[in-house]
């Protein structure tokens, strides 16, 4: 079998969410890099007792790469963990190019993101036809280079289907700018480390979000999905009806 380095989407906390493919790896690996920070610990409880588990959350990119690649000569399996989806916010874009240099391939594996498992529990469908049939997932600036043409404003334009993460530091500036496009009244679902033991969702008003989320102290983990699709369930799509013909189903 070809030896590579697999980044693995772990799903938002709760292991039941795992895929099959990312359950089997971590059970049989031989070194685990993960982020405490954001990963809990029954995940990890799924590894193989012997194998090494690494926490990563206080290490540099440096120290992380030089582990990974030495455990990797040493003839070792060799996992990355992230959480949710590694091509949202994971920065794993530095680490492969890393890898590729040192000629280790890759493979990269996906998992639930937060905002899923988040419109899950409120049973939401973010596409409501004739309200947005579009979900932009995205962050408030904070220090992370962010282009202007993707500034909250310009997404807020929209009115559409909006996930942010990693914004509840900013939560003040981040209503504010919502508040100049979308209604006052539009539903906002608040998840934090949903899917975790201790994890929650809810839904308030967008006027009552820097309000409700200081209340809670909320800083880290946790993710806000704006929608006007939140409140429609009076509105269906044509996929049912009986009128509406397509490739399977004629009238
Ligand atoms: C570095 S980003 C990684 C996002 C991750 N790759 C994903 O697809 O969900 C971390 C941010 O994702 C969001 N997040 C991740 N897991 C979460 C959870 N279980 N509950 C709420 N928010 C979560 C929070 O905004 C958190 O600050």
């Amino acid at each position: 079998m070809e030896r590579k380095i697999s980044f693995i989407g772990v799903g938002p906390g709760d292991p039941d969410l795992l895929t099959i493919k990312a359950s089997k790896e971590i059970k049989s690996a031989e070194v685990i890099l993960w982020t405490d920070s954001l990963i809990p610990k029954k995940i990890i409880r799924l590894s193989n007792k012997n194998s090494e588990k690494i926490k990563t959350s206080g290490m540099n990119l440096k120290q992380i790469m030089k582990l990974m690649i030495d455990k990797y000569r040493e003839g070792k399996k060799v996992i990355r963990l992230h959480d949710g989806d590694p091509c949202l916010f994971g920065a794993i874009n530095e680490q492969i190019i890393i890898l590729k240099k040192e000629n280790i391939k890759v493979e990269v594996i996906p998992g639930i993101s937060a905002f899923q498992i988040t419109a899950a529990y409120h049973q939401a469908e973010l596409t409501v036809p004739e309200v947005t049939q579009t979900i932009i997932l995205s962050r408030y600036k904070g220090r992370t280079g962010m282009p202007e043409k993707e500034s909250l404003k310009n997404l807020a334009k929209l009115k559409s289907s909006l996930c942010l993460y990693l914004s509840a530091r900013h939560v003040g500036i981040t209503q504010k700018t919502l508040l100049e496009f979308y209604d006052p009244s539009t539903k906002v679902i608040v998840g934090h480390r949903v899917s975790w033991d201790d994890g929650w969702t809810e839904i308030i008003n967008l006027k009552d979000m820097e309000i409700f989320s200081k209340e809670k102290k909320l800083i880290r983990t946790t993710i806000y999905i704006i929608s006007p699709a939140l409140d429609q369930l009076n509105k269906t799509s044509n996929l049912y009806n009986p009128n509406y013909q397509h490739l399977f189903r004629r009238i």
